[in-house]
């Protein structure tokens, strides 16, 4: 084929062809994909029908209406204390097109990006489509976290790439870890010292159970693209709606990348949007409780199971380690609990080499199916320890 040679060498992310290559039978409970089971909020989608009965149905400005604007700014201020203009806050089709943007504008060709790894499937595609080069930071041996000296090791091995910048997502997908402020204080000295511009994709602020949500761009704004949206704080996947927030004049670069590939995002969906920021403030944390008992729910389980797995303190994920007598690939484990158990979760090597030897289940769904998953997960591990004569 002559077509583009980078996109020959990307795939369809593995949680989908996972997600694919497993089928929807019906007897499998589906522990996969990042999808809130909750519904959008009843007054977000009231909002959605007003506006297409008002014939708010035609193009937006290309950052997204004014309100729009307006209430992102409000409503993170609010939540997290960023400060920053309605004129910095620009509309996007989700998350996705945030990142793809925010790489598209910031790279030239051969700049280094740092991304901690495991990570969500979406960052290395997207930084090889934006002709950068990715160098991985593997976290496994810290719990998954970022530390200032990896970090630091990690720009001293490239002494030959110019390192532009690092994607930072907290909490994470797929491990639920997230920082604390100090934490996060300890990877800005390394980050200023070193002049990097910081992607931060906090998509799943809202879901951080165990501490307040600290936005990296209260501690670093010059050089910080923060990346958020309401498709997991108001169960809206479906809506398609992101943002980008930056300071001028690097927002403004962001608008020229935005319009040539999308014009706007849906006008139906920014008017959802105004809907959840403003009246659906404490929508979110609602969401969260809910999330937070299921959390409790698969944790306790897997430890009576005897699983190794990370306690998340965000997002909706646990990363659970592959059992010691298992031989084969995260791939095969997952395959075979799908078919045996029929329990579908991700294997973790769809999120990197480094989440290989783990799988990530989500526990976006009802308690009634986790706890029949669990049980089914119980079961299954029972018999195979049996065959491979465990003794605890
Ligand atoms: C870390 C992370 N960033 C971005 C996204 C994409 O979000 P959106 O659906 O708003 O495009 C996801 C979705 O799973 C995610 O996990």
């Amino acid at each position: 084929m002559d077509t583009n040679r980078i996109i020959q060498a990307i795939q369809v992310s593995g949680i989908r062809r996972f997600d694919e290559a497993i089928g929807s039978s019906a007897d499998t409970i589906k522990l996969t994909v990042g999808k809130p089971d909750l519904a959008t909020p009843e007054h977000v989608k009231d909002a959605a029908v007003r506006a297409i009965r008002d014939d708010w149905t035609h193009y937006s400005p290309l950052m997204g209406f004014a309100e729009l604007q307006h209430a992102a700014s409000q409503y993170f201020h609010t939540r997290y204390g960023l400060t920053y203009a309605a004129n910095d806050v620009l509309a996007t089709v989700g998350a996705t097109e945030a990142v793809a943007t925010s790489l598209l504008t910031l790279l030239n060709p051969g700049d280094g990006v740092l991304l901690p790894t495991p990570a969500y499937a979406s960052y290395a595609p997207l930084v090889a489509m934006a002709q950068g080069k990715l160098i991985t930071v593997d976290t496994t041996a810290n719990g998954f976290k970022l530390t200032a000296d990896s970090l630091e090791r990690a720009l001293n091995s490239q002494p030959t790439t110019p390192i532009k910048a690092i994607i930072l997502n907290y909490p994470t997908n797929p491990t639920g870890i997230t920082y604390t402020r100090t934490e996060l204080l300890a990877l800005r000295a390394v980050i200023a010292a070193h002049d990097l511009y910081v992607i931060s994709d906090e998509i799943y602020s809202e879901l951080t159970y165990d501490q307040p949500h600290t936005a990296f761009a209260t501690l670093y704004p010059e050089k910080t693209v923060t990346i958020n949206g309401l498709s997991k704080s108001h169960a809206m996947t479906g809506w398609r709606l992101g943002f980008i927030m930056a300071p001028q004049p690097l927002i403004a670069e962001m608008k020229k990348t935005h319009q040539y590939l999308v014009t706007s995002t849906s006008s139906i969906t920014q008017a959802a949007g105004i809907e959840a920021l403003t009246n659906g403030i404490d929508d979110g944390q609602r969401m969260r409780a809910k999330y937070q008992q299921r959390r409790e729910l698969v944790a306790n389980r897997l430890g009576a199971i005897g699983l190794n797995y990370v306690y998340p303190a965000g997002a909706f994920y646990v990363f659970v380690q592959l059992p010691s007598w298992f031989n084969g690939t995260s791939w095969q484990f997952a395959t075979q609990l799908a078919h045996q158990a029929h329990v579908a979760v991700i294997p973790g090597s769809a999120f990197g080499t480094a989440g290989e030897g783990w799988v990530r289940l989500s526990y976006a769904a009802s308690s009634t199916k986790l706890t029949t998953a669990l049980d089914r997960i119980a079961t299954w591990i029972n018999q195979m320890e049996e065959n491979h004569h465990v003794i605890h």
